[in-house]
């Protein structure tokens, strides 16, 4: 294992590897797992193993003590799809989608889930707790079912049905709080500490950046060996997109990129904390910023987009940091277009994301009308979860299909008067 040790996000000081608490002991911060890049990279030879395509084959990068899935389900190897007819209709040239909805509970959240996991496995943890707008849960509960582990999931009672469909058929005990993801995590940490379980929340627990970042590292690797330009990412709490940017930066520390790429925080305009935080430091015009006493105003979240509806984001500083130090950008949108991208996404790219995972597509095709990125530019959206999750909203925008008698007539009848039935 070629992990060195622990960093808080906000004060900087260093916690050793058999560090057994969670959050900084000095300030109260965020951690970030810190490795021996030297020692992995002699590991890794310029070449991670191929084979077995799941996300532990990154093992050199990750803080395991087993190299190897301590499950069967493959987490991690998803495709990157180039999507040039969905890129033509905002006039870009080079666009990609790299497709989460493939992973075993159908979202990105899997892979951090697996990381989480598997440290629990490392230190003998029996129950594995996690708050959740929907996706962690059914992740979790996906994983440590196919583990034995038990998991308790604390979710908003107005979590899509398919997504409290699936952590309890996965076998979690569910507990619906009558309240948003906010009470909902307050709550997970106060019984998590309670009852000592391992709390696998979202920027609470260092694991899940370390399972997310490998996105990073498979689009290096499905793009032959290069980063692309930029990396937009749906934010809500902000660590997907600080973990993205974390693999890029290891990609580089390991020396197989000089090149970074610019990571772009795609929110909704109703929860926007973390690019309301970075357009004010933005606008101070004072790019030496103080991470230790940074303050991200919280918001009132109002969006259609539940994975990313987040009053309080839990790993926002490590998102602001990412996209300050990327030179990416910080869209918002309104929900609306995020609807509008569903459709527009599964009838062009045949790729059909939830309403989150849908919001990296409107905030590009904002930038491009806003003229922040250019056409050449090689660009991917992360689809991060699937539209299955949340038909509701899908179902809102994706049109009614045509009633008709059960005979020949009847098709006459609505090819006559319809669109689509000809190439
Ligand atoms: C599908 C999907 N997209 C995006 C996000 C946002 O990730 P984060 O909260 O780390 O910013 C989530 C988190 O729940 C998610 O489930
Ligand atoms: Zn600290």
């Amino acid at each position: 294992m070629n992990m060195n040790g622990y960093r808080c996000m906000a004060c900087s000081a260093n916690q050793a590897a058999d560090f057994d608490g969670f959050l900084c002991p000095a300030c109260g911060g965020n951690l970030d797992i810190s490795y021996d890049y030297a020692a992995a990279a002699k590991e890794i030879g310029g070449k991670f193993p191929e084979g077995c395509p799941d996300l532990f084959r990154f093992s050199a990068l990750l803080p395991l003590r087993q190299p190897r899935s301590p499950f069967p389900l493959r987490v991690g190897g998803t495709p990157l799809y180039p999507a040039p007819r969905l890129g033509e209709l905002a006039g870009l040239r080079k666009l990609y989608l790299k497709d989460e909805t493939l992973n075993p509970s159908a979202s990105l959240k899997d892979r951090a889930s697996a990381v989480a996991v598997a440290r629990a496995l490392d230190i003998d943890a029996g129950v594995i707790s996690v708050a959740s707008t929907g996706n962690a849960g059914s992740s979790l509960a996906c994983l440590a079912a196919a583990t034995g582990l038990s998991a308790v999931v604390f979710v908003p009672a107005s979590a899509p049905t398919a997504k409290l469909t699936q952590m309890l058929a996965f076998g979690a005990r569910v507990l619906a709080v009558q309240g948003n993801y906010d009470d909902a995590y307050d709550l997970c940490l106060a019984a998590s500490d309670e009852f000592s379980w391992f709390n696998r929340s979202t920027g609470y627990n260092a694991f899940t950046r370390e399972g997310k970042k490998t996105v990073a590292y498979e689009i290096w690797q499905e793009l032959g060996g290069r980063a692309p330009d930029r990396v937009v990412v749906p934010t809500g709490d902000g660590n997907i997109l600080s973990a993205i940017w974390k693999g890029w930066c290891d990609l580089k520390a390991v020396g197989l990129i000089d090149q970074l790429p610019k990571i772009d925080c795609a929110q909704s305009e109703g929860s926007a904390a973390i690019s309301k935080t970075i357009r004010r430091i933005r606008s101070n015009n004072n790019p030496a910023v103080d991470w230790s006493t940074l303050e991200i105003q919280e918001v009132k979240a109002s969006t259609i987009a539940d994975s990313i509806s987040v009053d309080q984001p839990r790993d926002g500083l490590a998102a602001v940091k990412a996209v300050i130090q990327s030179g990416g950008e910080a869209v918002t949108v309104p929900d609306q277009e995020i609807l509008a991208a569903i459709p527009e996404m599964a009838s062009t790219a045949g790729v059909f994301p939830e309403p989150a995972a849908a919001t990296p597509w409107a905030a590009v095709k904002r930038m491009v009308r806003e003229e922040r990125i250019a056409a050449d530019e090689l660009i991917v959206c992360i689809v991060t979860g699937s539209g299955l999750k949340d038909i509701t909203n899908a179902r809102s925008v994706a049109g009614e299909p045509q009633l008709i008698e059960p005979s020949l007539e009847a098709v006459r009848d609505a090819v006559k008067t319809g669109s689509g039935f000809t190439r």
